[in-house]
């Protein structure tokens, strides 16, 4: 075993995290380590890579006992981490960050040189187009994904772990980080994948555990004998029956055949270089899905809704009060007139992260209910965000947890409570089932249903072909800034969507 963990236990206050694991890792292996959101995961792998002492237990390495006291020590002795929040700084480049951990140097100065020679490379080889000295705050969140993955990659690790490592990633950059797994692992590295992607896991790792509250229920299994209803089992125990029929429960949501009046509109709407004359509708009730590539315009189709990004020519009109809103500008002016927008990103623009739980979620609609909600006592919003935290199925000790002590997929769970919370006419949604685990995303589905009985102009943008075909009433697809196809009734399918938006490339496997 290259890297082992024994008896490791940690709480946080009174929370406990893990309550005593013991997992083992080999050279030449792929390992999965799989739970549900708030399982354990992060805070195994943060213990294993230095990034969180354990308050009991020991890890070995190569047999010895050792001790991180930090993720660069970790790296020094070649365990490196891809953590799932990502840890990067947006006010460097892209060289800076790959070598945050140390920086090679000549005399006293940092040898960018020596840097870009040995980044060249890792950054080729993981497909990363920006140059390396592009400042991070301007790479999309897989770019800088990739850059993380790259800064893990530069140390050689004996041992690489990787907490999420293809949430923001396209399917074309998930296709190649498996190639490059599977070189290292070839090579004798010892990888630990953490994963929500049951399919990928099945595709590409060895061995599997599986942790459920903090322990382990299955332990270093042979991948080769499981299938995805037994992963599912195992991480989700007695619940595990209901929540695999609703995960599975994505057919098609078959034509929209209510009424268009009083929805969305757009009409030629042009933004320079990002979007030429976009048009469409999307009806109250409407699950409108809005596929693209990476740079193709579906996001800002989204961001233009928003208020975040301003057309040249064109307008939008929202439901209600169209013709006022057409005027309006900024993020703010859209929160007020009843836009809401899930982001994958939630570090960008979900969540207040050092806030508690509770006014993360009432945020938005204490700011919309304006004068009123001042008469609203604190303990008022308390409980309705007690009442949506429980609807979404947010994992937290209490409501008076800062919302970055939540782990991940419960971070974004916050996010949908806040917007349920507001009730927006217009509920834009960019990949935010990401990192939710299987149980949860059919929760989150299901209130997608919700929503949509209720009347509400729902646009999903999703990197994930199966869950737009699976959940969208509709799906227009973006490429090159223009509307290039709309799929509905028999038309719509995975498929279909893959090869839409790949347009003359052709279509990669699914
Ligand atoms: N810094 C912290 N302070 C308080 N509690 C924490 C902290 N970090 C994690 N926790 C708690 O520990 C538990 C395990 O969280 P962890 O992040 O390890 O889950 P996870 O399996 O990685 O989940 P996900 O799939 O959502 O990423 C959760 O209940 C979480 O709220
Ligand atoms: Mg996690």
């Amino acid at each position: 075993m290259v890297l082992a963990g024994r008896d490791l236990a940690k709480s946080y206050g009174g929370v406990r995290a893990l309550a005593g694991v013991d997992v083992a890792f080999r050279a030449g292996a792929v390992h999965a380590l799989l739970g549900e959101n708030g399982a354990g995961k992060s805070t195994l792998v943060k213990i294993l890579a230095g990034a969180v002492p354990p308050d009991r237990g020991e890890l070995l390495l190569g047999g010895s006992a050792v001790r991180f006291g930090s993720t660069a020590e970790a790296a020094r002795q070649r365990v490196a981490i891809v953590s799932q929040e990502l840890n990067l700084f947006p006010d460097q480049d892209v060289l800076a960050n790959v070598f945050a951990h140390r920086l090679p140097r000549k005399g006293p100065l940092v040898d960018r040189a020596a840097m870009r020679a040995l980044a060249a490379p890792v950054l080729a080889e993981l497909g990363l187009r920006a140059p390396p000295d592009t400042l991070l705050e301007s790479l999309s969140l897989g770019d800088r994904q990739l850059v993380e993955i790259a800064r893990a990659l530069v140390e050689q690790p004996r041992v690489l772990i990787l907490d999420e490592p293809t949430s923001a990633l396209q399917p074309g950059e998930v296709a190649r980080l498996h190639e490059i797994i599977g070189r290292l692992r070839d090579r004798g590295t010892a990888v630990v994948y953490v994963s929500h992607v049951l399919e990928d896991v099945l595709a590409i790792c060895d061995e599997v555990t599986v942790l459920r509250d903090g322990a382990v229920v299955l332990s270093g299994a042979d991948a080769a004998e499981l299938d995805l209803p037994a992963l599912v089992t195992a991480m989700l125990g007695e619940r595990a029956p209901a929540s695999l029929r609703a995960a599975g429960a994505t057919a098609a949501a078959g034509p929209f055949t209510g009424d268009s009046a009083g929805g969305l509109r757009l009409v030629s709407v042009s933004v320079p270089g990002r979007l030429r004359d976009v048009s469409l509708e999307a009806a109250p009730g409407e699950i409108l899905g809005v596929a693209g590539l990476v740079g193709s315009g579906h996001t800002d189709v989204l961001r233009v809704i928003a208020g975040a990004l301003t057309p040249q020519s064109g307008r939008v009109e929202l439901p209600g009060d169209g013709k006022r809103a057409a005027n309006r500008t900024g993020m703010r002016a859209a929160v007020r007139a009843g836009v809401g927008l899930i982001s994958g990103d939630r570090r960008g623009v979900g969540i207040t992260a050092d806030k508690p739980v509770w006014e993360n979620i009432v945020q938005v609609s204490a700011v919309s209910l304006g004068r009123l909600g001042r008469w609203l006592t604190q303990r008022a919003l308390r409980e309705a965000a007690e009442v949506l935290a429980r609807r979404v199925g947010v994992r937290t000790h209490s409501m008076d947890q800062a919302v970055d002590q939540l782990s991940g997929g419960n971070q974004q769970k916050v996010v949908f409570a806040k917007w349920l919370a507001a009730r927006p006419s217009v509920l834009l949604m960019d990949d935010p089932t990401r990192g939710i685990d299987i149980g949860a995303k059919a929760e989150i589905y299901a209130l997608m249903g919700e929503l949509a009985a209720a009347g509400t102009v729902q646009l999903l943008a999703s990197s994930d072909p199966k869950e737009l075909a699976g959940i969208c009433h509709r799906v227009i697809v973006i490429r090159k800034g223009q509307v290039t196809a709309v799929l509905e009734g028999a038309e719509l399918s995975a498929h279909a969507v893959l090869e839409a938006v790949n347009g003359d490339r052709g279509a990669p496997a699914l």
